[in-house]
């Protein structure tokens, strides 16, 4: 799997699919850099989370292409598939963590599936990131024993633990208060910055962005309509975005 090496780590060309007569993404562009962070706002049910989905091969599209690591997605035997999957994280918008395996186990999981370090040396990296997000007292427990928060920071600390090089935020700051979301903005730049991940984030809040994104783009009706470094996208001149974020604004008037 080691394809182009210039080519951007996510490339999405004219991407197209509907769901019955939804015509949810209508020909959706992106590129995402290496190192870089790219964020993407937009109304909701605008195909933001279905665009993720296309990125780790679990939707395919119904014309265009999504290339990963310079391989097209569509294009990738089940075992590339797989291979592709360990080289990127997923923070889903929903948590998704394995509700029968507690919080240690669900953070152990991915390293498990790797194979690559000792029982012991899974221990200490599990021990480090529930640490890393402030969950270290919840370790033995199962997911429904902690808080919606608790459990965003716990599938952030999975999707990070195999060192990825490429993370799928999907709303990270979701159930968070604003400190957590603090917090969770920094382990973010930190992670791109320090270690160097290519990262895209949906997300509506705008100090989420302003905080981790290098760039942002503005998704309606299924298609990039404003594509900006972050500091100009959030002193837009596009009508349509300053009606997105000023309703959005609104209620901290
Ligand atoms: N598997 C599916 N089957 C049918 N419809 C789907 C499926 N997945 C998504 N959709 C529809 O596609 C549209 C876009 O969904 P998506 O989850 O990408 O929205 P979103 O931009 O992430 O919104 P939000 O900000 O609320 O998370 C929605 O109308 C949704 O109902
Ligand atoms: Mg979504």
């Amino acid at each position: 799997m080691s394809g182009d090496r210039s080519a951007p780590v996510v490339r999405i060309k004219d991407l197209h699919k509907s769901f019955g007569d939804l015509h949810v993404l209508t020909g959706l562009n992106l590129e995402v850099h290496a190192g870089e962070c790219l964020g993407i706002m937009g109304g909701s049910g605008t195909g933001k989370s279905v665009a993720l989905r296309h990125v780790i091969g679990l939707m395919e599209p119904d014309s265009g292409t999504v290339e990963v690591f310079g391989k097209e997605v569509a294009a990738l035997s089940a075992k590339e598939l797989r291979a592709l999957r360990r080289r990127v994280g997923y923070v889903f918008q929903e948590g998704a963590l394995v509700g029968w395996l507690t919080v240690e186990d669900n953070l152990a999981l991915p390293l498990r599936e790797q194979g690559k370090l000792s029982e012991s040396e899974i221990q200490e990296r599990v021990a480090e990131a529930l640490e890393t997000v402030h969950v270290a007292g919840a370790g033995k427990n199962f997911p429904a024993e902690i808080s919606g928060g608790m459990k965003k920071r716990v599938s952030i600390a999975r999707a990070l633990i195999t060192r990825p090089e490429l993370v799928l935020y999907d709303e990270p700051n979701a159930g968070l208060d604003p400190e957590i979301s603090r917090s969770i903005n920094a382990l973010m730049r930190e992670v791109s910055d320090k270690l160097g991940v290519t990262s895209l984030v949906v997300e509506h809040r705008i100090e989420c962005l302003q905080r981790v994104a290098d760039r942002v783009l503005f998704v309606h009706e299924g298609k990039v309509m404003v594509d900006e470094p972050t500091e100009s996208f959030f002193q837009p001149s596009h009508p349509r975005l300053r009606a997105f974020l000023g309703y959005q604004q609104e209620p901290a008037r």
